[in-house]
C-alpha cells in the first residue's frame, strides 16, 4: 500500500526538564524505562520539524538548523521513521527539517523536543491519526523523555510492566494549580556530552552500588513531588527535585568508571539557588546529563532568579520560560 499522507506535515514540540528524574532501562531495544518520573514541559525551548514524503529517494534526508545531519543521527532518525513506516503499511523515504530555537546536543533536552516533533509530523505525513498514548510510545522508541514531550505542563512517565512496552507512556497530570516558570543556566563552556544518556545509564545499572536503591526511591519520590506541588509548598518542592536530581548523579558518579557531568558552575549556581531559597524565594535545582543547571520557580520571582543566576561565573545567556504546550501540527516553518 502507498501511504497517503499531506503533502508536508508541520510539527511543534518543546522540550521538558524532569522534576524527578529518569535515570535507568528496564530494556533496552523497546526504550523502557526502569522507573516513571515527572517533568514539566518548557515554552522556551522548542523544536519545529517538517516532514514531506520522497518517494523519488531511496533514503531519507535531513537538516537540523539547515545543515545535513550525520551519518549516525540520519541512521538513528531513519530506524524512528521505519516505525511508522511499518505501521503505515508503506516503504516511502521522507525527507526532514527540524529547527530549534536552543543549542542541541549540549546535554538541553533537544531529544525530546526532536522525537516528539518528529513523531507528530511523520505520522501525519504518512496519514496517520494516533492519539496521545501512542504519540507517546512512538516517541519514547526515540528517547526516553521525548514521551513525556507529547504533553504540556506537568507530565508523568509510567515505568509499566508489560514486556511490549503498550503500558510505558506519558499522561499529562491534570489540576495542579501552582503557578510554575523556569530559568535554564546554561554553563557557557559546555560542548557535546561527555557521555550520552543511554550509554551513561546502562553503565550506572551494571556497576554502581546505588542503582537498586535509586530505582527503589523514584515512586516514592513522584508520590511526594504530586503531593508537594498540590500543596505549593517549596520547602517540600525543593526537598524531592533536588534530592532526586542529586540521587541520580550521585549514582552516575558511583559508576565505574565514575560519571560527572557537573561543571564549576553547576555547583555555584546550585549554591546561588539554596541562597535564594534561604532568602524566601520559592526555587529550587534540577541538573540533567550535561552541565547545564534549570532552576524551578513561580512567574513572580523568574526575573530575580534569572538575574541571580546571570551572575554566576561561567553560566551562559539564561534561558526564561514559562509551562508549555504539547506537541501538535502546525502551518508553517518559523
Ligand atoms: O531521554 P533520554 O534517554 O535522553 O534520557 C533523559 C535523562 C535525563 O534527562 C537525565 C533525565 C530525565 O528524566 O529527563
Amino acid at each position: 500500500m502507498e501511504a497517503k499522507g499531506s503533502d508536508v506535515a508541520i510539527a511543534t514540540a518543546c522540550a521538558n526538564i524532569a522534576l524527578v528524574k529518569y535515570w535507568g532501562k528496564r530494556e533496552g531495544k523497546l526504550n523502557l524505562p526502569a522507573a516513571g518520573s515527572v517533568s514539566l514541559t518548557l515554552d522556551a525551548l522548542r523544536t519545529w520539524t517538517s516532514v514531506s514524503l520522497s518517494p523519488e529517494h531511496r533514503q531519507d534526508v535531513m537538516t537540523i538548523d539547515d545543515q545535513a545531519v550525520s551519518e549516525a543521527v540520519l541512521a538513528r532518525t531513519s530506524r524512528f521513521v521505519d516505525l511508522i513506516r511499518d505501521l503505515a503499511g508503506s516503504k516511502t523515504r521522507v525527507s526532514i527539517r527540524s529547527k530549534s530555537n536552543f543549542p542541541t546536543a549540549a546535554g538541553l533536552a533537544s531529544s525530546a523536543s526532536g522525537f516528539a516533533a518528529l513523531a507528530v509530523a511523520v505520522s501525519d505525513a504518512f496519514g496517520l491519526s494516533l492519539d496521545g498514548q501512542a504519540l507517546s510510545i512512538l516517541a519514547r522508541r526515540g528517547s526516553g523523555s521525548a514521551a513525556r514531550s507529547i504533553f504540556g505542563g506537568f507530565v508523568r512517565m509510567h515505568a509499566g510492566e508489560r514486556a511490549d512496552g503498550t503500558d510505558a507512556f506519558a499522561t499529562p497530570i491534570p489540576g495542579l494549580s501552582i503557578p510554575m516558570a523556569a530559568v535554564v543556566a546554561p554553563a557557557a563552556k559546555a560542548g557535546p556530552k561527555a557521555i550520552g544518556s543511554t550509554e551513561g545509564m546502562e553503565q550506572t545499572r551494571m556497576t554502581s552500588p546505588y542503582y537498586d536503591a535509586w530505582i527503589a526511591q523514584v515512586d516514592i519520590d513522584i508520590e511526594e513531588s504530586l503531593s508537594s506541588l498540590e500543596a505549593r509548598d517549596w520547602d517540600r518542592i525543593a526537598q524531592v527535585v533536588e534530592g532526586s536530581c542529586l540521587a541520580m548523579h550521585a549514582n552516575a558518579m558511583a559508576a565505574r568508571p565514575g560519571i560527572v557531568y557537573f561543571q564549576g558552575s553547576t555547583l555555584l549556581a546550585m549554591n546561588v539557588v539554596r541562597s535564594l531559597r534561604h532568602a524566601g524565594v520559592p526555587v529550587c535545582f534540577t541538573v540533567d546529563a550535561g552541565p547545564h543547571l534549570v532552576a524551578f520557580t513561580e512567574p513572580d520571582y523568574q526575573d530575580r532568579v534569572a538575574n541571580a543566576l546571570s551572575q554566576v561565573p561561567g553560566v551562559g545567556d539564561v534561558i526564561k520560560s514559562s509551562s508549555g504546550e504539547g506537541a501538535h501540527l502546525v502551518g508553517r516553518m518559523p
